[in-house]
């Protein structure tokens, strides 16, 4: 767009200065004449969502949480005002290099904003070049940035956003789920020790590393004594986590604990034991995180003990806000988080209301106004 209004002005300066050519008038005094139409003409010209291209690439579609995000989003943009046409989101399939390749042709198509959902949250450096040198404000979601990458967004002032979650939080949480449970009823062999497994999620990436290391960290600081008889890479997957922990119950047959670092990973955990002959939510406690419908309908029966309220809506949210924000040349943060929030039977019933009829909570209106502003 920005691009087209260049183009268009610069054949108007070549033709004035012909035409200037013929009244007596210096190239100098057309040029800086023209220079200062320019100038005005596109300060006058103030961008509206309606003329606005927004490039997303999501590291792999078929992930649940990112498929519920990029869904919300695109509903989110449209109702801001955003043309549905102009919303161009394409897919990573998990390769970086692929990735780069697809931000290459979003910027050359035009884009005036994108958002990257990475695919390697060490390699962000090379995408966050790409947009820069193109001028194109950059606002990275759900999978944070390696913190070197973010220190240059600050220290260089540079058009940067970072969207999503403190995943520390989630992992305390997630701890904080089984020690409410009380020793004594998870220790089900009684020798005084937790037995568990980690479901993590793919490697190098901040989500698994934190949810991971917190959810002991938790247990630890509330005094219990633990034991982690297996772990593996569930990678997010439903099926590679269903087969990680029936592998690890051919070894480990009775663990007390299944941590899951996110929900789909928790529904496989679930299919795993289930079929081993365990009674998941009297043998064996599965947590997991995201708040998904099919972990909901099992924590309300009984079957898996808790998760943790990932909101995507208000992810999408403040990412529509940022890219207004962005287009309105207003003062953007570096970074603008989500709460986690714990889910167990108590509350399950109301963030399945949430996420079901988009219910608004509190919080939310909170949001919206600060956006509104
Ligand atoms: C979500 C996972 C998702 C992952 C993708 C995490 O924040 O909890 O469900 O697969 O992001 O990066």
């Amino acid at each position: 767009m920005r691009k087209k209004l260049f183009e268009v002005l610069t054949v108007s300066v070549f033709i004035a200065a012909i035409l200037a050519g013929c009244s007596e008038q210096s190239i100098e005094e057309v040029e800086s004449e023209t220079a200062a139409s320019v100038a005005s003409t596109e300060e006058e010209k103030e961008m509206t969502p309606a003329d606005m291209k927004v490039g997303v690439c999501i590291y792999k579609f078929s992930d649940v949480y990112m498929s519920l995000f990029k869904e919300e989003l695109k509903k989110d943009l449209v109702k801001a005002g955003f043309r549905e046409e102009n919303i161009t989101i394409v897919n990573a399939a998990v390769s970086h290099g692929y990735q780069m390749l697809q931000l290459k042709k979003l910027i050359n198509a035009g884009v005036d904003i994108l958002v990257v959902n990475p695919v390697n949250t060490y390699k962000t450096a090379e995408v966050t070049d790409l947009a820069m040198d193109a001028g194109v404000p950059l606002v990275y979601v759900n999978r944070e940035p390696d913190a070197a990458d973010e220190i240059r967004w600050e220290n260089d002032n540079l058009s940067v956003t970072y969207i999503g979650c403190d995943a520390r939080q989630a992992g305390a949480i997630q701890g904080k789920i089984i020690s409410d449970l009380g020793f004594e009823n998870v220790d089900k062999n009684g020798d005084g020790v937790l037995q568990y497994f980690m479901v993590k999620g793919e490697k190098d990436n901040a989500d698994t590393y934190f949810r991971t290391r917190y959810s002991v960290d938790a247990l630890k600081n509330a005094g219990w004594n633990v034991e982690q008889l297996a772990d593996g890479n569930g990678n997010w997957d439903k099926n590679v986590s269903e087969f990680v922990v029936t592998k690890a119950l051919e070894e480990n047959p009775a663990p007390e604990v299944i941590f899951c670092n996110n929900d789909t990973m928790a529904i496989g955990a679930l299919e795993a034991v289930s079929k081993a002959g365990l009674v998941a939510g009297q043998d064996v406690q599965i947590v997991g995180a995201d708040a998904f419908e099919g972990a909901l309908e099992n924590i309300l029966a009984g079957k898996i003990a808790g998760t943790v309220f990932n909101n995507y809506v208000e992810q999408a949210r403040l990412t529509t806000g940022t890219i207004l924000s962005y287009m309105k040349k207003q003062n953007v943060a570096h970074f603008y988080g989500s709460d986690y929030v714990k889910v167990t039977k108590e509350n399950a019933e109301t963030i399945l209301g949430i996420i079901r009829d988009g219910e608004k909570t509190s919080e939310d209106e909170e949001i919206q106004t600060e956006w509104a502003q």
